[in-house]
C-alpha cells in the first residue's frame, strides 16, 4: 500500500464523512461546517483550501450537488474571508461553468478515482408542500458555536425529504455497518424480532428473552414497534410498517370491554400477540386494550403513536393511497374523538390515569402528563396533515385547530419552567381569586422540591411533568420534552432552553448510559406513597429514574432538530460501547445509569431499534423530516414569561 500524503488522507477523511453524511440539502452548511472544523484543526490555509477544492469537486462528481448548486456555493465561498487567492480561482473557474475536470490540479484526479457512487432517490413527500413553505418564510439558521465549542447545523430538516430506498432484510447503511460493527448486529436481532401473521410481517415482538418469565413480553406493543417502523422505513422496507398499522386499525374496530365496561371506540391496543393453533394450523390475534394490563388502564399513547407513524409512513414512502383509505381516516377521527369531545374540562390538555402511556405502572403521572399532553400535540398536528378535505375531516380538522391553539398557549405557558418561572413560583402568593390571579392553579410554594433548585441552569429550561389544581409534578420526564421539540409544541428558543438543559445536566440526565426516563428518582417515603411501593420502581430503576436506551432515538432526533446532533454522537457512542456486550437490555439502573436494571428483559427490541433510528439519523439527517413537524406560525405564543423565551 502506497504511503499516503497528509493531505490526501484528509481528503480520504472528508470523503467518508461526507458519504456518512449523505448530503442532500443541507450541504451548504455541512460543507461549511466541515471547512471551518478543518480550518481549526489543520491552521494551515493552504491545506484546507485544498480540501474544500477537493470536496466540491467530490460533491458534483458523486452528484451530491448539481452544477447549479456548484456554481453556488462556489459564490458564496468568495464571499468567504477564509480562502485564499489560488481557492478563488479554482471556484471561479467552475462558476463560469467549465467542465469540472478541467481543474489544474492533478492531485485531484488521483484523489477522486474511487468515490463511491452514491445513489439518492429522493421523493417528494406528501407534505412536502407547507414544510418548503414553511422553510422560504424561515431561512436555515446558520451553524454557530456555543459556549462549549459545539457546532450547530441548521435545523430545517423537516423540510428535507425522505430516501425511498428498497428491498429488504439487510441493512441499506453500507457507512454504519463500517463505522460500527454492532450496527450490523443490530439488524440481525431486529430482523429476528419480526412477528408474522398469516405469511406478513405485522410488528416486532417486544423482547426475545427466554431467560426470564415472558409476561407480555412476547407481543408486539404500540409503542414498541414505532422505533422499529422507523428503522424499516429509514431502510427502505414500508410493507411491515403499513401491515402493522393496518392490523391495529382492525383492532380498533373489535368490541373492547374491561369487565362489563364498554371502552371508547377509538381506543387502540397497547399490544396484541399472534397465536398459532398447530391442530387447525390456523392463526389467530389476541390484544389487549388494558384489559390484562397492570393496573388495568388503557393505553392513551397507543393511537396518538399510530396517527403519528401514519404520517411518517406516508411522508417517508410518498404514499397518500393508505392513509386516504376510508377507514384510515374513520380510524383517525375516531381516535380523535375521544380526546376532543366535550365534558368538563376547564384546560385543553388531556385527563389521563395513572399507568396510561409508556410509564405503564403507577408512579403519579396521573392527571395531565407531559408525555400524553405532548404526544397528544404532535398527533392532532399529524391528524392535520393525514385528513381529507372532505366534510367529515374538514370538522374534525376545525376542532383539531382549535384544540391546538389552546393546547398550546396552555402549555407553553403553564408547563414550562425556566430558572425566572422557578423564582416567581417561589415567590407566589396563594387563595387568590378571579381572572386578576396570578397564581391560577393555588401551587403552595412550599410544594417545590428542594432538588429543582439545584438542578435548574441558569440558561435552559423544560416542560414539567404535569400541571392540575395545586399540584406541579417538577419531574423532568425526557419523551415528553423531546416530542415537545419535534412537534414544535416547543417554540425555537424552548426548544434551544430543553436542549441548553440536557448539555448542562449531561451526567444527571446521560450518565454512563443514555437515557433517563425521568429525573429524579423517588425514594423512600415519597416512593411508597406515589407508587405504592412498588418493588420494580424502587429509587434509580425502571421507570423511576432508570435509563432506556430506546429513548436514544428521541434525543438524537432532538438534537438533530435543534442543530445540536454532535451530542447525540455522544450518547450514541456511550450506548455502543455497551449496548451489545450488555445483550441490549431493556433499562439500567442507578444514578448514572451503570447497571443492567433488576428486572430488565434483555435482547428488547426497541432498545435495538432505538440504537438503529439512532444511527440513520445521524448518517442521513433528512430521515428526520419523517418524525418532525415544522413550526406553525399561526400558534405563536402570545404571552412571554420569561428570559429564556427570547435570548
Ligand atoms: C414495559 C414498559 C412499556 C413497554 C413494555 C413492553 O411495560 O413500561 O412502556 O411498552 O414494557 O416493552
Amino acid at each position: 500500500m502506497p504511503r499516503r500524503s497528509v493531505e490526501d488522507i484528509a481528503c480520504l477523511q472528508w470523503q467518508v464523512r461526507l458519504q456518512s453524511f449523505r448530503i442532500t440539502r443541507p450541504w451548504t452548511q455541512l460543507a461549511y461546517n466541515y471547512t471551518e472544523k478543518y480550518q481549526i484543526c489543520l491552521k494551515d490555509r493552504r491545506s484546507s483550501s485544498f480540501i474544500y477544492s477537493t470536496l466540491l469537486v467530490f460533491l458534483l462528481s458523486t452528484g451530491i450537488i448539481s452544477s447549479q448548486e456548484f456554481s453556488e456555493i462556489s459564490r458564496l465561498e468568495r464571499m468567504s474571508p477564509t480562502l485564499d487567492a489560488h481557492q478563488n480561482e479554482t471556484l471561479k473557474h467552475h462558476d463560469s461553468g467549465s467542465s469540472l475536470f478541467e481543474i489544474e490540479d492533478t492531485n485531484l484526479s488521483r484523489l477522486l478515482d474511487k468515490p463511491r457512487p452514491l445513489s439518492i432517490e429522493r421523493k417528494r413527500s406528501f407534505d412536502e408542500r407547507s414544510f418548503s413553505e414553511m422553510s422560504i418564510s424561515s431561512p436555515p439558521r446558520q451553524f454557530y458555536r456555543n459556549s462549549e465549542n459545539s457546532s450547530r447545523v441548521f435545523d430545517n430538516f423537516g423540510s428535507l425529504y425522505s430516501s425511498g430506498r428498497s428491498s429488504v432484510g439487510t441493512p441499506r447503511s453500507v457507512t454504519c455497518v463500517e463505522s460500527h460493527p454492532i450496527f450490523a448486529e443490530a439488524w440481525v436481532f431486529l430482523q429476528r424480532s419480526i412477528v408474522h401473521f398469516r405469511g406478513q410481517p405485522v410488528g416486532t415482538i417486544a423482547a426475545l428473552d427466554h431467560s426470564a418469565e415472558e409476561l407480555n413480553y412476547d407481543q408486539v406493543f404500540v409503542r414498541d414497534f414505532v422505533p422499529s417502523a422507523l428503522a424499516f422505513l429509514m431502510n427502505g422496507e414500508p410493507a411491515i410498517v403499513k401491515n402493522f398499522l393496518l392490523k391495529t386499525l382492525r383492532l380498533q374496530s373489535w368490541e373492547k370491554k374491561v369487565d362489563q365496561f364498554t371502552l371508547g371506540a377509538g381506543v387502540m391496543p397497547a399490544s396484541f400477540k399472534v397465536l398459532h393453533d398447530p391442530v387447525k394450523n390456523y392463526e389467530t390475534i389476541i390484544a389487549d386494550f388494558g384489559e390484562c394490563a397492570i393496573g388495568r388502564v388503557a393505553p392513551i399513547d397507543s393511537g396518538f403513536w399510530w396517527i403519528i407513524l401514519l404520517r411518517a409512513y406516508t411522508k417517508s414512502t410518498g404514499d397518500t393511497t393508505l392513509a386516504e383509505l376510508p377507514e384510515c381516516q374513520r380510524g383517525i377521527r375516531l381516535i380523535l374523538n375521544l380526546c376532543l369531545s366535550e365534558g368538563f374540562d376547564t384546560f385543553p390538555t388531556l385527563l389521563c390515569a395513572d399507568g396510561c402511556c409508556m410509564i405503564d405502572r403507577r408512579m403519579g403521572v396521573y392527571g395531565y402528563p407531559i408525555e400524553i399532553q405532548a404526544l397528544f400535540f404532535m398527533s392532532l398536528r399529524c391528524a392535520l396533515n393525514l385528513l381529507k378535505n372532505d366534510d367529515e375531516g374538514k370538522e374534525c380538522a376545525d376542532r383539531i385547530s382549535k384544540r391546538l391553539h389552546a393546547l398550546s398557549y396552555h402549555m407553553r405557558s403553564y408547563f414550562w419552567l425556566d430558572i425566572k418561572q422557578l423564582n416567581d413560583i417561589y415567590r407566589y402568593k396563594t387563595e387568590e381569586y378571579s381572572h386578576t390571579a396570578v397564581n391560577k392553579f393555588n401551587v403552595m410554594p412550599d410544594s417545590l422540591p428542594d432538588w429543582v433548585f439545584d438542578f435548574m441552569p441558569t440558561r435552559g429550561g423544560y416542560f414539567i411533568g404535569n400541571v392540575s389544581p395545586a399540584k406541579m409534578d417538577f419531574r423532568w420526564f425526557c419523551l415528553g420534552n423531546c416530542i415537545a421539540i419535534l412537534s414544535s409544541l416547543a417554540t425555537p428558543e424552548q426548544a434551544s432552553a430543553i436542549m441548553d438543559l440536557i448539555e448542562s445536566r449531561w451526567d444527571e440526565l446521560v450518565g454512563e448510559m443514555p437515557l433517563k426516563i425521568c429525573y429524579p428518582a423517588m425514594e423512600s417515603h415519597e416512593w411508597r406513597i406515589v407508587t405504592g411501593c412498588d418493588p420494580k420502581n424502587t429509587g434509580w430503576s425502571y421507570h423511576n429514574g432508570g435509563s432506556w436506551p430506546v429513548l436514544l432515538w428521541l434525543l438524537t432526533a432532538a438534537c438533530i432538530k435543534s442543530g445540536r446532533p454532535q451530542l447525540a454522537r455522544r450518547a450514541t457512542e456511550l450506548a455502543e460501547a455497551r449496548l451489545l456486550k450488555d445483550h441490549w437490555p431493556e433499562y439500567y439502573d442507578g444514578k448514572h445509569g451503570r447497571y443492567i436494571g433488576k428486572q430488565a428483559r434483555k435482547n428488547q427490541t426497541w432498545s435495538i431499534a432505538g440504537y438503529l433510528v439512532a444511527k440513520m439519523m445521524l448518517e442521513d439527517p433528512s430521515h428526520l423530516g419523517m418524525i418532525s413537524l415544522e413550526e406553525d406560525k399561526q400558534m405563536k405564543p402570545q404571552m412571554k414569561r420569561s428570559a429564556s423565551w427570547t435570548c
